[in-house]
């Protein structure tokens, strides 16, 4: 049996999908799912129960994002301060995480999930992988950047989240996409996630709508920042260059324009082939991982 593609919406919820559909839907949802053992107090059930019926409902809540036309969804499975859980506790999620793992590679889905993950180690560790391109004369020290600080991420293949909604009522981000989120809507839902529904879903995206225009804007604003201050460091860098090589004599337009344009193409070079160098990396420390050698 399917995991996830099985059950359709009823009636109501199919026309309430429709009407959302109209306005502008978010393409990358990401969800904190919390207040699994809160749910499992409240029922009286042992805090694995919770866990497990937490598991059950991101299955549901993916069908929900599928007929919502949702393509892609984050979670936050497991961080790296949950290990400090119980030994009991630890091991049973573990256990969970393996045999879901496996079903959700069955199911081949649109589905991100973050585990032992925290967003802090993945940016210091995107800054290392930075350093070592420059140790290894990949790159150069001027073309460390917010863009490429951002292919240097663990979501490089990813937009980034539209919406991120957290659960239980907790307000805080908990160390979680802190550098993919600064730009999109967030939403905190008291709702225990084991009892998440489809209108909790829906009145999260209707946030969202209702923010749309800002947020965009927001974006827009932010990617003109970026790119004028990646011009104004090429400028630079091309102007001490020419000071350096062009013994004092004064250039003039047209040839500062040339060594500009050389200067870009120069180095939007350099950062793919630092990229595809940094791929490499990251396959071979996979394979090693999966042949055991790590
Ligand atoms: C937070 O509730 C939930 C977790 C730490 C684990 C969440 C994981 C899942 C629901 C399943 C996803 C996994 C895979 C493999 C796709 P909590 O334990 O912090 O509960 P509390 O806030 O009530 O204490
Ligand atoms: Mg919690």
């Amino acid at each position: 049996m399917s995991w996830i593609r099985e059950g359709e919406l009823n009636l109501i919820e199919k026309f309430s999908a429709n009407i959302l559909k109209a306005g502008p839907m978010p393409k990358h949802v990401a969800f904190i799912m919390d207040g699994n053992r809160r749910f499992a107090r409240k029922k009286n059930m042992e805090c694995l129960k919770g866990h497990m019926q937490g598991f059950n409902k991101l299955a549901e809540t993916l069908r929900w994002c599928k007929h919502l036309n949702i393509p892609e969804v984050t979670v936050y499975a497991f961080s790296i301060e949950n290990f400090k859980r119980t030994k009991d506790e630890v091991d049973g999620l573990m256990e969970l995480a393996r045999q879901k793992f496996l079903k959700l590679l069955e199911e081949r889905c649109f589905l991100n999930v973050c585990f032992a993950y925290t967003s802090r180690y993945e940016i210091t560790n995107a800054v290392r992988e930075m350093a070592w391109g420059v140790e290894q004369g990949l790159i150069k020290a001027s073309d460390v950047s917010e863009s490429l600080l951002s292919e240097c991420l663990y979501s490089n293949n990813s937009p980034n989240p539209d919406l991120l909604i957290r659960t239980s009522g907790e307000i805080r981000l908990s160390d979680f996409l802190l550098w993919q989120t600064s730009h999109s809507c967030i939403v905190f839902q008291s709702v225990l996630w084991p009892e998440y529904t489809f209108w909790n879903l829906c009145e999260a995206i209707l946030q969202y709508q209702f923010n749309y225009k800002s947020i965009q804007k927001a974006r827009e604003l932010h990617r003109e920042h970026q790119a004028l201050e990646q011009l104004e460091a090429d400028r630079a860098c091309v102007a001490e260059h020419l000071q350096y090589h062009g013994n004092s004599k004064p250039v003039d337009a047209h040839r500062r324009q040339e060594a500009l344009q050389h200067y870009i193409r120069c180095r939007e070079e350099r950062v793919q082939d630092f990229i595809q160098a940094l791929k490499q990396k990251r396959d071979s420390y996979f394979n090693d991982l999966w042949s055991g050698e790590v």
